[in-house]
């Protein structure tokens, strides 16, 4: 792979060079066949899967992320864990040390998400939940008793896949994004986020900061599925995340002049079509230029007939970069070009930019203590930067928190293709265990 692709070996967001290919020996029994047959895994796989495309609708508020609420509650009740769900909607699960009360002070909390981008692939975030619960079983079954409060959290629409907003239940409950801004929220169907939380039972006039919650929880470890593949050519199972690249999204608007596609002149044209067609070379050419990553993944054709020009055209522009000043330069680039494409053809152009995280560089101490906790367990796991978001980036602002990563194979992700093989996800178990103890055991 070259280092043009996200999340891939030498040099990128997927890997720390100074460990390259040294820093692998946790990955002996590495097996490219067999599917995960952990019953957490199995009993969460069939919900929000699309028969036609294999891929995962669990967007948030919906039926299929209500059935994943419910397989939450149910792996917690079957653990005798304790079971709330915040002001955000997001859910947290409390093993408590004996006569402690669930959820701190002093807690470690692990999880991760359990919503989908559209056709998502079945690991990222499930992957970070099931492990969770799999290691407190791995903890009890080794006769470990936390001596502080340890929790599993799942986080609401950490993709923003209906929202617009990633990461949507961590920014609420650190105050990062507004209550305000929060309920001026709609999906692509004009459905408001107030209105969709009370559909789904929750009181959407409640949500909001909560950093007396924060306040009580010490550290924040979430396990993820890696999305690139860095680990597999080094043949390493497990990964622990340096850093997150910046990254946000804009959404543009082109507004043109519908009109006839056989009789409308071409110099007459309005066209929004054409500045959008600009706007994705321009972001290619850019990302490329700039040494980052720049994507139009979702676009709106509107009113969308085969034998007509487009009165709008909306599409979302999703950009990452090493650093701030890279991604700035990046992202004036491609909106001054799809400006300059808009005048040209004579339609009207506005950007908003919908969602954005600084740079993450995840808490020096942590990362020891979590690197020397694998260390004792055997896990020689390679420090690697990435280019995607997570909800540990966000809580990173606040509270100290780490991210173990366990391969894939292919690199795929945030589609149907994404997988880790069943060893790997046994060592993900054993490896986010043995930080459990550490952290929340000793
Ligand atoms: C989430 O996975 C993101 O990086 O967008
Ligand atoms: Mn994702
Ligand atoms: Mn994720």
């Amino acid at each position: 792979m070259s280092a043009d692709a996200p999340g891939h070996p030498v040099p990128g967001p997927g890997v720390d060079e100074d460990k390259g290919a040294t820093g692998a020996a946790n990955s002996s029994a590495y097996d490219p066949a067999g599917d995960w047959q952990h019953p957490l895994w199995t009993s969460l796989l069939p919900i929000g899967r699309d028969e036609a495309t294999g891929g995962y609708r669990r967007y948030a508020f919906s039926a299929a992320e209500a059935a994943c609420r419910d397989w939450f509650r149910a792996a917690a009740a079957d653990r005798g864990l304790v079971t709330e769900t915040d002001r955000n909607g997001n859910l947290w699960a409390w093993w408590a040390p004996p006569g402690a009360a669930p959820g701190g002070p002093g807690a470690v909390v692990t999880g991760s998400h359990l919503d989908s981008v559209p056709d998502g692939g079945a690991f990222d975030g499930p992957l970070g939940v099931v492990s969770a619960f799999a290691a407190i079983d791995l903890l009890r079954e080794r006769g470990l008793v936390p001596v502080r409060p340890l929790g599993v959290a799942a986080f609401v629409e950490e993709e923003g896949a209906r929202f617009g907003v990633a990461c949507l239940g961590s920014r609420l409950l650190t105050g990062v994004l507004t209550p305000a801004a929060a309920a001026g929220l709609t999906d692509a169907d004009g459905i408001g986020l107030p209105e969709a939380m009370t559909a789904a039972g929750f009181d959407a006039a409640a949500i909001g900061p909560e950093p007396e919650r924060l306040d009580r929880i010490a550290a924040y470890v979430e396990l993820h599925i890696e999305q690139g593949r860095a680990l597999e050519p080094i043949g390493a199972a497990i990964g622990v995340a340096a850093s997150i690249w910046p990254h946000g999204r804009w959404r543009i608007d082109f507004t043109g002049r519908a009109d006839h596609a056989g009789t409308t002149a071409l110099a007459d044209r309005h066209d929004p079509m054409l500045p959008y067609a600009a706007t994705v070379l321009a972001a290619r050419t850019a990302a490329a230029g700039h040494g980052g990553r720049a994507t139009i993944g979702k676009v709106i054709a509107e009113p969308g007939g085969a034998n007509a020009i487009c009165s709008a055209v909306r599409c979302w522009l999703d950009a990452r970069a090493p650093d701030a000043a890279t991604l700035d330069r990046l992202t004036g680039a491609i909106l001054d070009a799809a400006a300059a494409s808009a005048a040209e053809h004579g339609v009207a152009m506005t950007s908003r930019r919908e969602s954005f995280t600084p740079v993450v560089d995840f808490d020096s101490g942590l990362r020891e203590r979590v690197l020397a906790a694998l260390a004792a367990h055997g896990i020689d796991a390679p420090v690697l930067p990435t280019g995607a978001g997570h909800d540990a980036g966000i809580l990173a602002d606040q509270l100290p928190t780490a991210m173990l990563f366990v391969r894939n194979p292919t690199g795929v992700s945030h589609a149907p293709g994404e997988r880790a093989v069943a060893a790997d996800c046994d060592a993900g178990v054993r490896a986010l265990a043995a930080v459990l103890e550490e952290l929340a055991c000793r």
